[in-house]
């Protein structure tokens, strides 16, 4: 049976709210770090016409080119670059885009990721374990699943998953090696946990999830991305605005935020300030901004969505 022609869709998750934290206007500059089908990036095009700009960056190619076309009518209003957000100063620069308006961050997956056939990502059909985002990742899972000890295996899932049976399945993962297929792994993953009617989620969502991160390195760049998106903001009320859809990325996006919003942080009994710190960042709010009912009935994955966002509270650099 052939499958029908795959046509990515993608719903942009709190998306007034997004345009509202970014505060976009008519002029402005704005970079997109995880561009994906371009949903965010095509109403942030229009709120800021005439004449705003927009960088769109992606590490996966197929998201470059579905957002390109879907973009194209903005013409040089819209650059997009493959690459990872990790270099994204580098990108901005040589984009000229390293004073803007605004920098938004879209974490995870795509849908179009989870739901194109042959990426690996989905327990939901039997295919080759891949999971790679895009070319630059270096391990695919399949690699990791197969060369990796019993217990990195577990740390990992464990780590990224936080699947309290990990150690279980680590063990069923290496007794039924070589695992190939997303199917193989479900199966090794069943086997261990049994086939989970008494769990809410698939018995595989948190060993996936885990794999998925690892892979693609998700978090160990994040604060570092972050660090190089808050450089290129161009002055006082720029916004740096994260949307993160679990607690391990939202934790790294609200303590880089608070850290970066505090001032002195030398101990309580220190009597004069030696650290010299200032605040470089405001947050708009202390809490996150989550989907509204009817977001979340439409489009069930802005259940987990969290927006945080903060401004610059520095002054314009010199050009
Ligand atoms: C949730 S989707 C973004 C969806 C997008 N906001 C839209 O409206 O269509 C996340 C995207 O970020 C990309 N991505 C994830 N990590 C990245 C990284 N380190 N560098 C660049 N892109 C990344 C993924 O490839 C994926 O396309």
């Amino acid at each position: 049976m052939s499958h029908p022609p795959y046509e990515p869709r993608h719903e942009p998750v709190l998306l007034h709210e997004t345009l509202a934290a970014l505060d976009v206007r008519p002029g402005g500059s704005y970079i997109d770090a995880t561009l994906g089908l371009g949903g965010h990036a095509e109403a942030i095009l229009e709120a800021a016409q005439p004449d705003g700009r927009l960088l769109g960056i992606d590490r996966d190619p197929a998201a470059i080119e579905v957002a390109g076309d879907r973009l194209a009518r903005f013409g040089e209003d819209a650059v997009l670059v493959e690459g990872n957000y990790e270099q994204i100063a580098d990108i901005a620069e040589d984009q000229g885009f390293s004073g803007v308006d605004g920098v938004l961050f879209d974490l995870g997956v795509s849908s179009m990721q989870l739901d194109a056939p042959g990426r690996g990502f989905s327990f939901q059909r039997d295919e080759p374990l891949d999971m790679r985002m895009g070319p630059d990742a270096r391990l695919s899972a399949a690699d990791i699943v197969n060369t990796y000890d019993e217990a990195e295996l577990a740390d990992l899932i464990w780590k990224y998953g936080e699947e309290r049976r990990s150690r279980a399945i680590a063990r069923s993962i290496v007794a039924r090696r070589p695992i190939d297929t997303t199917g193989a792994l479900v199966n090794a993953i069943e086997q261990a946990v049994g086939r989970g009617r008494e769990r809410q989620i698939h018995p595989a969502t948190l060993t996936f999830q885990a794999l998925r991160i690892a892979v693609n390195g998700e978090l160990s760049s994040l604060e570092d991305a972050l660090e190089g998106a808050r450089g290129l903001l161009a002055g006082v009320g720029s916004r740096l605005v994260v949307i993160s859809f679990h607690s391990l990325e939202d934790r790294i996006v609200k303590r880089y935020m608070i850290k970066e919003s505090s001032t002195c942080v030398c101990p309580p009994r220190t009597p004069v300030c030696i650290c010299g710190k200032t605040s470089r960042l405001r947050l708009s709010s202390k809490r996150a901004v989550q989907a509204s009912e009817g977001e979340i009935a439409r489009n069930p994955r802005a259940r987990s969505a969290r927006l945080r966002v903060a401004e610059s509270v520095v002054e314009r650099r010199a050009a």
